[in-house]
């Protein structure tokens, strides 16, 4: 693939590490490429950033036939950008793309675009301890037609953003809210895959619990509003009774990342795992009878994010002492020391930006 460049003219200056907090900058460039059913995805560019022209009635605005993935690149203590995995978001977003009727991305053309955008913005990957650049690829559906059908053309875009934390309070426990009301999606249907419309209907549940303290929603299963599912941007962890549990990727929650590497580290480190059915009343009577040691989030915006209240029913449930606890820790240790390359590598999940192979190689 012969990527066609634009330099822009007009360098954004970069914001400092400090204060990036999440997603609100973006880079100098992005990555796009059009995809028809007699060419296939063609005419791939990098073009200085720059808003999309669309027509009214294209298919993104009205159905939703939308996917998108997070992931991030980190600054080596070498001069090097590493990468986490990035053959797995490809995975989940052509799984994703399969779900929404749109075409899938070959893995040679993922990698080659982003070598290639992260290098002409390279001087954005900020350096910092804990900061990173978020690489935002994202498929919508471009033809303009209202019948609800699947669209013949699509565009492939990807953005990048230097991020800090995801949550404002860092590595630090949250306040989560259980909703038994609200659920964000159902057996058979889409819940699994990373599609706008699995978001937008969860703003209405979180601005609530935002405006009670709360950083995010934990959400039920939306057939008995009983089992834990996931928290809305991460994966959900129990450490109860010295044994890891999460909930078991059914079609309903999105299969993370960081959800598979703590459990493949996990198994490594000989802790009991278990992926199974959690109900909302197993997780308070731990809290209640002292048998849940800890809980915590997994995502890539929100690396672990440790759990320090559980707000279920009107009452706020503090886990253990209501403090990051040491396996948490332990995972945000042991993760990001793999992703900022100060910790040996054992499972070969990271990839060099140098190193990433490009179509050209094969
Ligand atoms: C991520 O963790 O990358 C996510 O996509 C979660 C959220 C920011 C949408």
């Amino acid at each position: 693939m012969e990527i066609e460049k634009t330099k822009t003219k007009n360098r954004k200056p970069i914001p400092e590490d400090r204060g990036l907090g999440f997603g609100q900058y973006t880079t100098d460039h992005m990555f796009l490429m059009d995809y028809t059913p007699e060419r296939g995805w063609h005419r791939p560019r990098i073009v200085p950033y720059c808003n999309l022209s669309l027509d009214p009635a294209a298919m993104i605005f009205h159905y939703n036939q939308e996917v998108f993935e997070g992931l991030k690149a980190y600054s080596l203590q070498d001069t090097d950008i590493g990468l986490f995995r990035p053959e797995m978001n490809l995975d989940r977003l052509n799984q994703s793309a399969k779900r929404m009727v749109m075409p899938t991305v070959p893995q040679a053309y993922f990698l080659q675009a982003l070598k290639e955008l992260i290098s002409i913005d390279r001087g954005w990957v900020p350096t910092t301890a804990g900061t990173s650049l978020y690489i935002r690829p994202t498929m919508i559906a471009t033809e303009a037609a209202l019948g609800v059908r699947p669209s013949r053309s699509y565009l492939f875009y990807i953005i990048l953003s230097p991020v800090g934390a995801y949550y404002p309070q860092g590595f630090n426990p949250t306040r989560i809210f259980v909703s038994d009301t609200y659920i964000r999606a159902v057996r058979g249907g889409a819940g699994e895959a990373k599609t706008s419309g699995n978001y937008g209907p969860t703003l209405y549940v979180s601005k609530e619990a935002t405006a009670n303290g709360y950083a995010q929603v934990l959400w039920l299963d939306g057939k008995e509003n009983k089992y834990v599912e996931e928290v809305g941007t991460s994966n959900i962890f129990f450490y109860l009774n010295n044994e890891l549990v999460t909930p078991p990727l059914n079609g309903t929650i999105l299969p993370g990342i960081t959800r598979d590497s703590v459990l493949r580290l996990a198994r490594e480190w000989g802790l009991p795992v278990s992926e199974r059915r959690i109900s909302i009343e197993e997780v308070v009577q731990g809290i209640e009878d002292g048998s849940l040691q800890e809980v915590f989030a997994s995502g890539t915006a929100a690396v672990i994010s440790p759990v320090g209240q559980i707000g279920y029913k009107g009452t706020d449930h503090r886990v253990a002492d209501g403090r990051t606890g040491d396996l948490a820790e332990r995972f945000y240790e042991e993760i990001t020391g793999i992703q900022y390359g100060h910790k040996p590598d054992p499972f070969g999940w990271r990839r060099l930006l140098s190193e990433l192979v490009s179509e050209r190689k094969r």
